[in-house]
Formats: structure tokens, C-alpha cells, sequence
């Protein structure tokens, strides 16, 4: 396994359209698990696309299992997601590995169903909320070259600089 290196804005593969998987093969996996372990790495990560380190293929990872207080369904490989349905909104504060300086207030669905792909082929659906549900949105919108950046209100008032991490 190997930690990959994260794209950073204003990278111009960040804004390509990323092609649907069609191979679940032992390539897949290994890289699914290279993803894994560049996400562990980004402090306070709860989630990674697979455009954000170059390849531009239809695969997200979520796990909000580290968050206090935040309902959840674990380590959620999702390969080829689809929101089906959305329902309410709300605004919350947003982060991005491909954007390590700033934080953004960023309106999403509160509750989504989300069909996908487990990394064997195995389809998987999920009834998602609150923060879960957000980090899925923020982690589709890389697939379709939206970074939060792009659904940010206004950049005046709703964008702000990162502290440094210690
Ligand atoms: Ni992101």
C-alpha cells in the first residue's frame, strides 16, 4: 500500500468529469486501498475521491466513524454513487484535502439515498443524513470536477483561512 499524492486547487485535472468503473479486478482493490490510506493520512479526513490523486474513475471513500456525536455507517467504499433522492438542506462548514488552506459554508441535501458499487461489484444502498450524508455530496461533486469552492454562496463572506495545524 502507499500513500498517494493529493492534487491541490487550482489543479486543472480537479475540474475533469471522472469515467464510471468497469473492472472489479485486483487492480481495483489495490488501488482502493492506496485511496484508503492517502485519506488516514490527511488530518481529519472523513473522506477521498479517487480524482483528488489523479485517476479519473468514479470512486469515493466515507468514513465518519472518527467524528464524535455523528451517525454512521462505517468505512463506506462507494464506486459508481448515485443519489437518487435528496431531501431538505442545510449549511454547514466544509474542508477538502484538495484545499488545505481554507474551509467553507456550503448549502447540501440534509438526507440523500445513495446507490453504488462495493470495490467486489456488490451493489449497496444507503439512507444517509446530517454530516454523513454532506461528506458523501462533497465526495460526488469531485467525481463531477466540483471542489466545494464552486458551491460556495459567496467567496467574501463564506470562505475562510485554515488555522496551521500544530
Ligand atoms: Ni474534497
Amino acid at each position: 500500500m502507499a500513500v498517494l499524492d493529493v492534487l491541490t486547487y487550482p489543479d486543472p485535472r480537479l475540474k475533469e468529469i471522472a469515467a464510471p468503473v468497469e473492472r472489479f479486478d485486483e487492480a481495483l482493490r489495490a488501488f482502493v486501498a492506496d485511496l484508503d490510506e492517502t485519506m488516514r493520512d490527511g488530518p481529519g479526513a472523513v473522506g477521498i475521491a479517487a480524482p483528488q490523486v489523479g485517476r479519473l474513475e468514479r470512486i469515493v471513500i466515507v468514513d465518519c466513524s472518527g467524528r464524535k456525536n455523528t451517525p454512521n455507517h462505517g468505512h463506506m467504499v462507494l464506486v459508481n454513487p448515485e443519489i437518487s433522492e435528496w431531501d431538505g438542506y442545510a449549511v454547514g462548514r466544509e474542508g477538502c484535502l484538495s484545499v488545505p488552506d481554507y474551509t467553507g459554508n456550503v448549502i447540501r441535501a440534509e438526507r440523500i439515498t445513495l446507490e453504488a458499487k462495493d470495490e467486489n461489484g456488490a451493489a449497496q444502498s444507503f439512507e444517509l443524513e446530517g454530516f454523513e450524508a454532506r461528506a458523501v455530496q462533497h465526495e460526488v461533486d469531485h467525481l463531477d470536477g466540483m471542489l466545494f469552492l464552486d458551491r460556495l454562496v459567496s467567496r467574501r463572506s463564506d470562505l475562510f483561512r485554515r488555522k496551521k495545524y500544530k
